[in-house]
């Protein structure tokens, strides 16, 4: 496995797997890996010739007020991780590396990110798209792959490759769980105990859901409610949104709306526990009969 801290060094990794004609999978990561980003590493292990990861805390999707400085790090638990999964190269570069000054144009994710996490945190994902197009012509993957835990991101970086035509395909990966349902995520470190025997409530809340449409239920507002109150009972729960959008074009539903036969709709939430701000959705699908499946 190599590692490589700047462009240059990159470059010199990859050319002769792009002169050659290999295919490369791409993972791109903030690093503090867990058993999800690992998935992500052995399907790309198992579909190409090389695989890259490349290990970046990206300053330009942190907000002001967010985790940027504190944000979990151990670059070389990540190194001892990625070898025994078999990496080839590892591209850990520098914010100078990466932005040698300030970026002056940036890319713009439109109303995509209107609603969820785009909303709370404005401006995240335009610094997401920026970074993940600056990866892309990086590398030149000839696939990358995504979390489905992150649908918004997954939804946007989509979008993205088709309307400005970059020639990678997206792979979507499953969210990978804890025994109990808690979603993993590099976060899930600033848990105190009693917040972490909390947690699971947001995926449970979330799976009431889903068996509530397998049962009929259509009314969006009942559903939102539904597990907003779930997750409220929990003392250490503070919700930032609960919110059901089709998918994968995230158009809002209003409230007063019922899901339709045929409709993909992505139920989403974002909740405090103390410091640590957790994500998780799951896709309800309601067929074309009437009937829905999870
Ligand atoms: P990070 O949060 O490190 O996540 C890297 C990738 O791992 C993302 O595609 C994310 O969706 C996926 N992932 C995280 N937890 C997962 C889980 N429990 N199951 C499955 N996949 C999971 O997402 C980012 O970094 C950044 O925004 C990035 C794309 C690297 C741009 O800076």
């Amino acid at each position: 496995m190599r590692l490589v801290e700047t462009k240059e060094a990159l470059r010199a990794a990859l050319r002769e797997a792009w002169r050659d004609g290999r295919t490369i999978g791409f993972v791109p990561t903030m690093g503090y890996l867990h058993d999800g980003h690992l998935t992500l590493v052995d399907a790309a292990r198992r579909e190409n010739d090389l695989v890259v990861v490349s290990i970046f805390v990206n300053p330009l999707q942190f907000g002001p007020k967010e985790d940027f400085e504190r944000y979990p790090r151990d670059v070389d638990r990540d190194l001892r991780l990625l070898a025994d999964h078999h990496v080839d190269v590892v591209y850990h570069p520098s914010v100078a590396d990466m932005y040698p000054s300030a970026p002056r144009v940036m890319l713009r994710s439109g109303a995509m990110a209107e609603v969820l996490c785009g909303r709370s945190r404005p401006g995240h994902f335009d610094g997401v798209l920026t970074v993940v197009a600056k990866l892309f012509h990086r590398v030149r993957p000839t696939r990358a792959y995504f979390g489905q835990k992150d649908a918004q991101q997954l939804a946007l970086i989509q979008q993205m490759v088709r309307d400005l035509d970059f020639a990678v395909e997206i792979v979507p990966v499953p969210t990978v769980r804890e025994a109990d349902g808690l979603a993993m995520s590099s976060r899930n470190v600033y848990l105190s105990p009693e917040e972490r025997a909390e947690a699971p409530v947001l995926f449970a809340a979330l799976s009431w859901a889903e068996a509530e449409v397998a049962a009929g239920e259509r009314r969006v507002g009942a559903l939102v409610d539904g597990v907003r109150s779930r997750i409220a009972a929990k003392p250490s729960a503070r919700i930032d949104y609960v919110e059901l959008v089709r998918y994968p074009s995230l158009e809002p539903y209003a409230r007063e709306a019922m899901l339709q036969p045929g409709d993909t709709a992505l139920l989403a939430a974002a909740v405090y526990f103390g410091r640590a701000r957790l994500i998780d959705n799951v896709l309800l699908t309601v067929e074309a009969s009437g009937r829905a499946v999870g």
